[in-house]
């Protein structure tokens, strides 16, 4: 456990308030269609992450902006409410809290956060086990944090999502753990992806590229890593389950990845894929993003 005080896993990312339209297929430009149900819910692929390592029990701090809104004060209630710190949420009126729906996307107040957020987070930066970032805020903004906290010895997790194709290269060499989905693969490499023979292939180049680790996710096909020290794709199978609602699935993966990285660090990789694909599948069988994140208590208690 971490001393009194200090996060296991630290998350520099996004928050989203999510406005989720149910609709029986995407509208085509100019066109209305009916939804058949819509719902707000906390989103945000940075938040999502660090709700999802909470609720299975790591000591979490989330580095972010919101807005000085109704929206922004809702999702400091909603980090507290699970347990998370706030130190380092910040509020600011240039820009109302992000937003997210299945066809519009705005960021808002993510692109603020700054280097000086991030300074006067830097104790407890260094002092995680974990971080993890995404590229929903300013991409230099989630290389630096990475770069802050790879030299001082934490385990970086980096989530390249939404994808960039022109991404600095660094974010390769300063990632332990690099892990995307098909789509994010395809957009780095160039490499359709649709079997784990392809996501073993993308492992491979990014491999090259410097990463240490790579995690290619497949969805219900559960996913390949591929590492320096054991550099054979290996396909790690997901269980079958219906989905009701695969958004924010990847994002409670990640999570998980990072809860049994921080709390569990001698287990094998392996190990931590197959209980974070396990978490992943429990949050697709509900509808919502974190909404459908599950918690400690409800899940079988040999995971922990
Ligand atoms: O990864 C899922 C998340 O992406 C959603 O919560 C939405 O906010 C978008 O950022």
């Amino acid at each position: 456990m971490a001393a009194a005080g200090l996060a296991e896993v630290v998350v520099v990312g996004s928050c989203m308030t999510d406005l989720v339209s149910l609709t029986t297929r995407l509208p085509k430009a100019g066109e209305t269609i009916h939804g058949h149900k819509f719902f707000i819910d906390f989103g945000g692929k940075g938040a999502n992450q660090c709700i999802q390592a909470a609720r299975l029990g790591a000591k979490t701090l989330m580095i972010c902006k919101v807005g000085k809104d109704s929206f922004g004060n809702d999702y400091i209630e909603n980090f507290k409410r699970n347990g998370i710190s706030t130190e380092f949420v910040g509020q600011t009126e240039d820009a109302a809290t992000g937003a997210a729906s299945i066809i519009v996307n705005s960021e808002g107040a993510n692109l603020l956060l700054d280097s000086e957020d991030l300074k006067r987070a830097a104790n407890a930066i260094s002092k995680a086990k974990v971080i993890i970032c995404q590229l929903e805020i300013a991409s230099s903004i989630s290389l630096e944090a990475l770069k802050m906290a790879h030299s001082n010895g934490v385990k970086t997790l980096f989530n390249p999502a939404p994808a960039l194709a022109e991404l600095d290269p660094q974010f390769y060499t300063h990632s332990d753990i690099f892990c995307c989905n098909e789509s994010e693969a395809e957009i780095l490499t160039g490499i359709p992806v649709g079997n784990p023979e392809d996501a073993g292939k993308v492992g491979l180049v990014l491999l090259e590229r410097g990463c240490k680790l790579v995690i290619v996710t497949l969805g219900p096909e559960g996913c390949v890593m591929i590492s320096v020290e054991e550099p054979i794709p290996k396909h790690i199978p997901a269980g079958k389950v219906t989905a009701v609602d695969t958004t924010g699935a990847g994002d409670s993966f990640v999570g998980a990845l990072a809860f049994f990285m921080a709390c569990y660090p001698h287990l094998s990789m392996e190990e931590v894929i197959r209980k974070s694909n396990f978490i992943a599948s429990v949050s697709v069988q509900a509808s919502g993003t974190q909404s459908s994140y599950p918690y400690r208590k409800d899940l079988p208690q040999d995971l922990f």
